[in-house]
């Protein structure tokens, strides 16, 4: 409770600047403009070879959304694709007249919608060309909007069309805070087992996150080269057998699991001397502080004076009554007469550092003369060893599908083209992206707010009309995701951590201070003292303010453990339930530390960070949490 009151404090005094960009975009996207729109009309191009999308009429007869159960691993839920679709056209930053694309239409929903193509796809010896657009019409803070390409099998139900579908390339955007990707997964079959894996492509380019249609292209040489581009610009380029995760091929040689360190083998490199002996004269008992015999007392110094004395100007209260509330002892003051002299009271000699001093005594180390090094095992042949020379070669396609959770609605793809053909993938881009994307930028230009006319942003207006649903609707996001990864939540929900930055800006010394413990001169205690009783009158304000909110909070968090789940990729941030219900914890810290938020240091998340990312102040001020929560406690 404690410690979601300062959080929630921080924010209401803090943080107002949210969204801006997103909420004003939305505002304004309904007030264009003198822009004339080309018209969409349908492609003409016949792919002999390749599948063709553009939600035109009859899309219904190719697409058909799952109502599968999700399958989870390691719990017993299981979630249904329960979102729903929808073709129709863009409402924000609309480019183009009639063109309408698929839409995800709920929010923090399982999605899943497949199309089986009127002939499979083999790519044996040829290129393979995937190419898609998607448009972001609420941006994304966490979400997919990646494609799969599926598996060819006769028996593939649509409706049935799951997370656990085999598929044979997964390509697309995938966000949720720091992670921010476009994502080239493919299965790789091994030839020695039969089984599948996973082979996701490493230091993936990352997602365009913007309102305007960007077009995602993935070509797969048979030369085992691939190339993605964003609006036809390549960002990524390489070998399937060299950029990967796990790599295609396993090592040719690996340890040999039966080779053991034998018992007598020497590890350490440095040893106490076994020769070195302690000194005649070193005495380990000698104390470490002794009487200063030398110091004599200050010719100041007033021991007849008390310390303290009863205050002067203290009166007895009048309704102070003897026989009830016993006899009245004035309270005391320090003794005004030691104020500017050396000190009062008894004087005894100080201690002083003991020069001859010399505590336990230990050997030195000397290089140890049985040392033989590390020990590793020796190498062996791998034996689940192979080489595929042309992973390039992927099974059979049968069909495509989206299949996403989304934090953010209103995802839409539009214009899919998968077959061997560059130049049929382009053709299609000159007839619909080309021409689109030139005339939703010049909106999202016209419609961006003037940096001086502002009155408010719409977000400080939200903020203004209802201060506590606003900063619990932050607060609520920031923890749920916290309890699957800390360090996503501050990139998600940065206005939480910005604010506790703030906060923290005031008191962050302090903590400094506190650590250092009692070395610290008087004055500086004094300060730190003052500071500390500040922020603990911030804190209690803090709580009276937003109990609402908080506990608001908390129901939200418990209503979300019903109904928010995992997924199988990293755009599934509140995992499972557990995480859910540890969410519902955290939202009311009943002890002191909020267990999601201890962990403050990012550990190797992906998608590098934006620098100077309001989070990543945040975590270079915040030290020590522990320290923190002291202070706080
Ligand atoms: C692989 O094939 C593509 C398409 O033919 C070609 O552009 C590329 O240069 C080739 N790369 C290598 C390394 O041979």
């Amino acid at each position: 409770m404690k410690f979601t009151a300062a959080i929630t404090a921080a924010v209401l005094a803090f943080s107002v600047h949210a969204e801006e960009s997103s909420a004003a975009a939305e505002e304004s996207s309904t007030t264009s403009s003198s822009i004339e729109l080309p018209t969409f009309t349908p492609t003409t191009l016949k792919s002999s070879t390749g599948f063709i999308e553009q939600f035109t009429d009859g899309w219904e007869e190719r697409w058909k959304p799952s109502h599968a159960k999700k399958e989870t691993t390691g719990t017993d839920e299981e979630w249904a694709y329960v979102g729903e679709w929808a073709v129709e056209e863009p409402y924000v930053l609309k480019g183009m007249e009639g063109d309408k694309g698929l839409v995800v239409k709920d929010k923090a929903a399982h999605h899943a919608i497949s199309a089986k193509l009127p002939k499979k796809i083999d790519n044996t010896g040829k290129t393979l060309v995937v190419q898609y657009e998607v448009k972001l019409q609420k941006g994304l803070e966490c979400g997919g909007a990646y494609m799969k390409l599926l598996r060819e099998n006769k028996a593939l139900h649509q409706e049935e069309f799951s997370n656990t579908t085999p598929y044979v390339i997964m390509f697309g955007p995938d966000k949720c805070g720091s992670t921010n990707k476009v994502h080239f997964i493919f299965n790789h079959k091994n030839p020695k087992t039969g089984e599948y894996e996973e082979k996701h492509l490493d230091a993936a380019p990352i997602a365009t996150i913007a309102k305007t249609t960007e077009l995602y292209t993935l070509l797969v040489h048979p030369n085992n080269t691939f190339t993605i581009q964003k609006n036809h610009d390549t960002v990524r380029e390489g070998s399937l057998l060299d950029q990967f995760k796990p790599s295609v091929n396993p090592p040719e040689e690996i340890d040999d699991p039966d080779d053991t360190k034998p018992e007598d083998w020497v590890d350490e490199a440095r040893i106490p001397d076994p020769d070195a002996k302690k000194p005649e004269d070193w005495d380990e008992d000698a104390p470490y502080e002794i009487v200063d015999e030398e110091a004599t007392k200050p010719e100041d110094w007033l021991e007849e004076e008390p310390l303290t004395v009863p205050d002067p100007e203290a009166e007895k209260p009048e309704d102070w009554d003897d026989e009830e509330d016993g006899d009245w002892i004035p309270p005391t003051v320090p003794n005004p007469k030691c104020a500017d002299v050396s000190g009062c009271g008894p004087w005894t000699q100080p201690m002083k550092k003991n020069p001859d001093y010399k505590g336990k005594w230990t050997a030195p180390y000397i290089d140890n003369p049985a040392y033989k090094g590390p020990w590793a095992p020796r190498k062996i042949k791998n034996p689940d060893y192979f080489e595929d020379k042309t992973p390039a070669n992927f099974e059979p396609i049968g069909a495509l599908g989206f299949e996403i959770w989304t934090m953010q609605n209103d995802i839409m793809f539009d214009n899919i083209y998968v077959g061997h053909s560059i130049e049929e993938a382009n053709q299609l881009a000159a007839e619909t992206f080309d021409k689109k994307h030139p005339v939703e930028k010049a909106l999202e230009e016209a419609e961006k707010p003037k940096k001086d006319d502002k009155p408010k942003s719409p977000s400080e207006l939200r903020f203004l009309d209802d201060p506590v649903e606003y900063v619990k609707e932050k607060l609520d996001l920031f923890l749920t995701i916290a309890a699957n990864d800390p360090i996503q939540a501050m990139k998600f929900v940065p206005e939480v951590p910005t604010a506790i930055g703030g906060l923290l800006v005031t008191i962050v010394a302090l903590i400094g201070i506190f650590t250092a413990g009692g070395s610290a001169p008087a004055p500086v205690k004094k300060a730190a003292a003052d500071a500390k009783s500040k922020a603990t009158e911030a804190k209690d304000k803090a709580a009276e303010a937003v109990s609402t909110g908080a506990e608001n909070v908390k129901a939200e968090a418990n209503k979300r453990t019903k109904n928010q789940s995992s997924g199988g990729h990293c755009a599934t941030p509140p995992s499972s339930s557990a995480a859910a219900a540890s969410a519902a914890g955290a939202s009311l810290p009943s002890s002191s530390a909020p267990a999601p938020l201890r962990e403050s240091r990012p550990s190797g998340s992906t998608g590098a960070p934006a620098r100077g990312a309001p989070w990543e102040d945040w975590r270079t001020e915040v030290l020590d949490w522990e320290g923190l929560l002291r202070l706080l406690g």
